[in-house]
């Protein structure tokens, strides 16, 4: 009786030292995923069934080839030279589902890689080559500052400024928009990955970088004209007639890292002479020709990683991981709209 006993005793105690463990190692940087995700819905409202961010989207399906250089630099089978499936999502930024295509704002291209044995690699990247935020922490307080007052139904601007003026790191994504164009289509902006990961090639050596998907056409703007001439409404039927036409198609661009580079910082891009290898090219196949397509119940987490690729320690990007589940767990419920 006594033996019986004591042995789910000792298995919980060593589960309670490891759930302690590691509950410890993330109470340092973690911020509750709920309490994430109701400060989205507060500062940008709340709409059924949508994504809490990049709201506002549509799917597509495309094909990747890994070149020489990108086997040579991981081991992952994205790398092989043989071509991949992967689901794209190409959204606007922000929890609006109609937020404005012709606003100097973030457009996203989110990936799964759909590899060989049932391997995925998932990505989110952003039409900036920094984020909003350092930190989590600093993630929740921006988004708190910016949520409406109960009476005046507008962001305080005492709060905003007070907010931004003590991190002024929440600043640097903005200025990048307002110093670009409105981008003419989703396949002609550049898409940064933002984070550094780790590229990990066959004899174990790593590599750390960060990504960017270039457009093999270029990248092309819309003057403040052509913007307001286009309207609210262009980027998804720009983009099916696009890839139609066979032309939509972006080079997947490593820039490696030199030691004493940071690679934690989601908001320090690396050196802009570092080295860049082009680990392969994406094309985009075919546009969903509405809201539906496998995307609707994919959570592009950025932890979702092949072997061969690891994740760094810039804490933003563990961070993500928690909220989006939250995200995808109440769009589900709500009853999922794309
Ligand atoms: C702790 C930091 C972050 C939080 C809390 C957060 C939160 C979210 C949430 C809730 C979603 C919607 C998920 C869903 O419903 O499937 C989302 C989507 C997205 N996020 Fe973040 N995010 C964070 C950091 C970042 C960073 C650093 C990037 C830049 C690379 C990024 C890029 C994206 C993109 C591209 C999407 C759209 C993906 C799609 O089409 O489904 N996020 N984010």
């Amino acid at each position: 009786m006594t033996r019986r006993s004591s042995r789910p005793v000792l298995l919980l105690a060593a589960a309670v030292t490891t759930v302690g463990a590691l509950g410890q190692a993330q109470a340092q940087t973690a911020v509750d995923p709920n309490r994430m995700v109701d400060s989205f819905e507060r500062a940008g409202g709340k709409f059924d069934g949508y994504r809490r961010s990049g709201a506002k989207g549509v799917c597509a399906m495309a094909e990747f080839v890994g070149s020489a250089e990108g086997k040579a630099l991981s081991a992952s089978s994205a790398f092989s030279g043989k071509p991949v499936p992967v689901i794209a999502r190409f959204s606007v930024g922000g929890g609006n589902p109609k937020a404005p295509d012709n606003a100097k704002s973030q457009r996203n291209m989110a990936l799964q890689f759909e590899l060989p044995g049932g391997e995925t690699w998932q990505m989110g990247n952003i039409s900036a080559p920094v984020f909003g935020s350092a930190t989590p922490e600093q993630l929740l307080g921006r988004l708190e500052s910016l949520a409406p007052d109960p009476e005046t139904k507008k962001p305080n601007p005492e709060r905003v400024k007070a907010f931004a003026d003590a991190n002024p790191e929440v600043l640097l994504q903005g200025k990048h928009f307002a110093s670009q164009p409105v981008p003419a289509s989703f396949g002609a902006v550049n898409y940064w990955g933002v984070h550094a990961f780790g590229f990990v090639d066959a004899s174990g050596r790593k590599q750390f970088g960060k990504w960017v998907f270039e457009p093999v056409g270029g990248t092309r703007g819309l003057s403040d004209d052509e913007a307001k001439a286009k309207g609210t409404d262009f980027l998804f039927d720009d983009l099916r007639q696009r890839v139609a036409a066979g032309g939509v198609a972006f080079d997947f661009n490593l820039q490696l890292a030199e030691p004493g580079d940071r690679i934690d910082s989601a908001v320090t891009p690396l050196p802009e002479q570092r080295k860049k290898v082009t680990m392969g090219r994406l094309v985009i196949k075919s546009v969903a020709p509405d809201a539906g397509g496998p995307c609707v119940s994919i959570t592009f987490n950025p932890m979702v990683l092949p072997k061969g690729v690891e994740p760094s320690a810039d804490p933003m990007l563990a961070a993500r991981a928690a909220p989006y589940a939250v995200s995808l767990g109440r769009r589900l419920t709500e009853g999922a709209k794309q």
